[in-house]
């Protein structure tokens, strides 16, 4: 009896195993499969100038362009689909959607849970404050109440050095939270805050305008993300991106969207 128990205990826990490893192992979709459904399912969060952002109805930017190109070779449509970013990584990795859009930086815990094609280009993140703030410099931001976007990069930045973090799921509210005055400053990816700062200084006072900090931190690859399993489609989407950007189509886009460009290469 004691043996017919444990036998069928043991069936029952390989069973177990086989269909978790089925389920939770691979959930991204290979090339093969993109190429029959003939569209990317992209998620993306359209708050992060001059990557992507919304005209109207439509997401714009960068990314999307850089996309668009991709899946124009891959033969396929492009498909997106709208969240807020804290929405976007876990999507990805469940298979909801087949990628990941959104000024993704690559970081080593990230890597441990999805796939990234190679870097396209290089951030970092940026400090903003109210003209005329006591908040100069890094060091300043010491004991300091900081806004940042919610499961970004940002928030694991300021929560790491000690900051009074308030996090939002939208961009534009962290950086509403600074003009309201309910922090000191908002820390976010350095080319999206010169986007949103040169826009809401635009016609304003010089005592009434944001300020971005000359004093970078951190080193950020973007790239764009997909769940494991999707090896094969992220190895082809590689061969693309690197043909863009040996012929200067991505440093054209960055150009398009008058952001600087810093090539991924330059990281070394
Ligand atoms: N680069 C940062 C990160 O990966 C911020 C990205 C925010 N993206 C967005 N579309 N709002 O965490």
């Amino acid at each position: 009896m004691k043996k017919v128990l444990s036998f069928t205990l043991a069936v029952l826990m390989v069973v177990v195993c086989v269909f978790s490893f089925a389920s939770c192992g691979k959930k991204g979709k290979t090339l093969d499969e993109v190429k029959k459904a003939g569209k990317l399912v992209v998620a993306t969060s359209p708050d992060f100038p001059p990557f992507e952002s919304l005209d109207g109805e439509e997401v714009v930017g960068i990314e999307v362009e850089i996309l668009e190109k991709i899946c124009e070779k891959l033969g396929v449509t492009l498909t997106l689909k709208q969240m807020t970013f804290e929405s976007v990584l876990p999507g990805v990795t469940s298979g909801k959607f087949d990628c990941g859009m959104s000024g993704i930086t690559v970081t080593e815990s990230r890597q441990k849970n999805m796939l990234f094609t190679d870097p396209y280009c290089l951030a970092a993140q940026a400090i903003v404050v109210k003209a005329g703030s006591t908040v100069q410099t890094k060091a300043d931001l010491a004991g300091k109440k900081v806004s940042v976007q919610t499961a970004t990069t940002a928030e694991e930045y300021c929560m790491g050095n000690g900051y009074e973090v308030s996090a939002y799921e939208d961009n534009e509210v962290a950086q509403m939270a600074l003009l309201n005055g309910n922090v000191d400053a908002w820390v976010i990816d350095d080319l999206t805050a010169a986007d949103m700062v040169k826009k809401y200084n635009e016609g304003k006072a010089d005592s009434d305008k944001l300020v971005i900090l000359s004093e970078a931190m951190t080193t950020e690859p973007y790239a764009f993300a997909f769940a494991f399993g999707s090896e094969d489609l992220v190895a082809e989407i590689n061969k693309i991106l690197k043909t863009m950007l040996d012929d200067g189509t991505i440093a054209g886009l960055f150009a398009k969207y008058e952001a600087p460009y810093t090539a991924p290469s330059s990281a070394k």
